[in-house]
């Protein structure tokens, strides 16, 4: 079983090096609290957030999931030069229709540092009759 890291490891962290170290490598979920059931969802993932990540022949993001709960959802698979070999930081947008209400979480897998968690993102699906409160819009 791989080790995987997630955000919490890093949120209170004092240590510029640290933090640097585990921002690039986290996914960061964006999409719409809440969707009207058949509708399509834009779940959009990005690797980094202040700091970027290398893309380097033996280093680089290969692969970017999104899992709702134990359940595979989507992937995108990346190759060295994606990001024209210079630091910067993986956008991936999904489409998915959700049944239900969802707890996603992204996965990011780097080359050289192993597996990467976001933190969870709960998205609620309602009845076409009622209306959705969103506070998020994505950019
Ligand atoms: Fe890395």
């Amino acid at each position: 079983m791989p080790k995987i890291f997630s955000a919490d490891s890093f949120q209170h962290s004092d240590n510029e090096l640290k933090r640097d170290y585990f921002d690039r490598h986290t996914p960061v979920i964006e999409c719409a609290d809440c969707v009207k059931e058949g509708e399509k969802l834009f779940v959009k993932v990005r690797v980094g957030n202040a700091y970027m990540h290398p893309d380097e022949g033996d280093h680089y993001i290969a692969y970017v999931q999104l899992w709702n709960r134990e359940t595979l959802l989507a992937e995108t698979r990346y190759y060295p030069g994606t990001l024209g070999n210079v630091p910067g930081n993986v956008e991936v947008g999904f489409l998915v229709v959700p049944k239900v209400s969802m707890n996603l979480v992204a996965m990011s897998y780097c080359t050289k540092h192993g597996l990467w968690q976001s933190a969870p993102r709960m998205v609620k699906v309602v009845h076409e009759n009622l209306d959705c409160k969103n506070d998020n819009q994505i950019n």
